[in-house]
C-alpha cells in the first residue's frame, strides 16, 4: 500500500539535466551561465549572511519588487517574486489551473509543465509544434485556465513574435503565461503585453543572464489581480534573504548581465556555424542554447556518449521527435572551442 495520492504515486517526479559528480566536466547540459556573478552581486551576499538571518525574510520581498519595477518600467504591484520561476510556475498550476481544469502549452518544451499539472491532477492540453515551431492553430482555443509559451522555447531556442502572442492572448479564455527564462538572449521581450493584456503573465529568471541559478530566483509581473492571487498560494516567505539582496544587486549591475549575454550570443553564433559546417540541422537560437539534428557517422545519442567520455556533458532527450538531436548549452568561448574540436575529431573518418 502507497501513502500517497494515487496521481503522485503513478507520476514519476520532473527529472532535471545530470549533476556529476566529479569534476573536471565542460557542462553544457543545463542552461547555466558559463560566468560568475559579478563581484558586487557576491559582496552584497556576503555581507547579507550575517546575524539577520535569524530574521525571517520580507514575505512580499519589497525591496526586490520595487527594484525590479523601476528598472521595468512597471508598477511594484504588478510584480512577484519567486524561489526560481519554477516556484511561480507552481503558484500558477496551483492557484489558476488545480485539479481537473485545463492546462495547455506546444510541445516539446519545459517538461516542468507536465509535471506540475500531473500533480495538481490538471488536465493537459499538449498541442504538437509545427514543423517551423510558430504557435500551433490547436493552442487558439477558449477552455484551458492557462496557457503556456516558454518564449524562447526550450528545447528548441526558438521564439515566437509578439504578434502572435498577443493573438493567442485575445483568443484563450484563461490565462498566457509567456515564460520568459531565456530572453535576455533574445533580440525582443514580451514585457509589453502585460499592459496590453489583462490575462498575460510574463515570468523571468536570474538563473540564466543573471548567472544566479544557484540562489533560485525568478519573478512574475502582471495585472495586479493576478498577482495578488498568486500571492495567495505562495509559501510563506518563498524568497530568502539572500536572494532578495543578490537579485536587487544583480539589477543595480545589469550591464554586466547585458555583457554576458553579448558575448554568449557571439559564441552562439560561432557553434551554430561550425555545427552547420559539419551539416547538422540547428534551429535558429535566440537563447544560451541551441538544438541541432546529428548528421553524420554517428546517431545523437552516441555522440553524447562519446562526448561524454571525452569529460563534456550535453543533452540528449531519449523522446520521440528530439531523440535525433541535442540541445547544448552555450559555455565560454573556450569551452565551445573544445566541443567544435571534439566534434570535428569524431567526423573525421567519415
Ligand atoms: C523554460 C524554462 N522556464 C523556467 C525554468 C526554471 O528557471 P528557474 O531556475 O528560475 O526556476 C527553466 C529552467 O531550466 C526553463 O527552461
Amino acid at each position: 500500500m502507497s501513502y500517497f495520492r494515487p496521481n503522485i504515486e503513478k507520476m514519476s517526479g520532473y527529472t532535471p539535466g545530470e549533476q556529476p559528480q566529479e569534476a573536471g566536466f565542460i557542462k553544457l547540459n543545463t542552461n547555466e551561465s558559463p560566468y560568475p556573478p559579478p563581484a558586487a552581486v557576491v559582496k552584497a551576499v556576503r555581507a547579507a549572511a550575517g546575524a539577520d538571518l535569524r530574521l525571517y525574510p520580507d514575505p512580499m520581498a519589497n525591496a526586490l519588487r520595487r527594484t525590479i519595477a523601476e528598472t521595468f518600467g512597471v508598477k511594484p504591484e504588478r510584480v512577484l517574486a519567486g524561489n526560481g520561476s519554477d516556484d511561480l510556475l507552481t503558484m500558477i498550476l496551483r492557484g489558476i489551473v488545480g485539479p481537473g481544469r485545463i492546462v495547455a502549452y506546444p510541445v516539446p518544451t519545459y517538461s516542468l509543465y507536465s509535471t506540475l499539472a500531473k500533480i495538481e491532477k490538471a488536465r493537459v492540453r499538449e498541442v504538437p509544434f509545427p514543423d517551423d515551431f510558430t504557435l500551433p492553430v490547436g493552442l487558439f482555443r477558449r477552455g484551458a485556465a492557462a496557457t503556456i509559451i516558454a518564449n524562447p522555447n526550450s528545447p528548441t531556442g526558438t521564439m515566437v513574435s509578439n504578434a502572435a502572442l498577443s493573438r493567442l492572448a485575445r483568443a484563450v479564455s484563461g490565462v498566457l503565461v509567456v515564460d520568459e527564462a531565456y530572453v535576455d538572449f533574445a533580440d525582443r521581450d514580451a514585457m509589453s503585453l502585460v499592459e496590453k493584456h489583462p490575462n498575460v503573465i510574463v515570468l523571468r529568471t536570474f538563473s540564466k543572464s543573471f548567472s544566479l541559478c544557484g540562489i533560485r530566483l525568478g519573478y512574475a509581473v502582471a495585472r495586479e489581480d493576478v498577482i495578488e492571487g498568486l500571492a495567495k498560494v505562495k509559501d510563506s516567505y518563498n524568497v530568502n534573504r539572500l536572494a532578495i539582496v543578490a537579485g536587487v544587486a544583480a539589477l543595480e549591475n545589469i550591464a554586466a548581465m547585458r555583457a554576458n549575454a553579448e558575448k554568449i550570443r557571439r559564441t552562439r553564433a560561432r557553434l551554430t556555424a561550425a555545427l552547420e559546417k559539419l551539416g547538422w540541422f540547428v534551429y535558429p537560437s535566440q537563447s544560451n542554447f541551441l538544438f541541432a539534428r546529428v548528421k553524420g557517422p554517428l546517431t545523437a545519442r552516441q555522440v553524447y556518449e562519446e562526448l561524454k567520455r571525452r569529460k563534456i556533458l550535453v543533452r540528449y532527450f531519449a523522446a520521440p521527435g528530439l531523440d535525433d538531436g541535442l540541445r547544448i548549452s552555450i559555455g565560454s568561448e573556450g569551452e565551445i572551442l573544445a566541443l567544435i574540436e571534439q566534434l570535428r575529431e569524431m567526423h573525421k573518418g567519415e
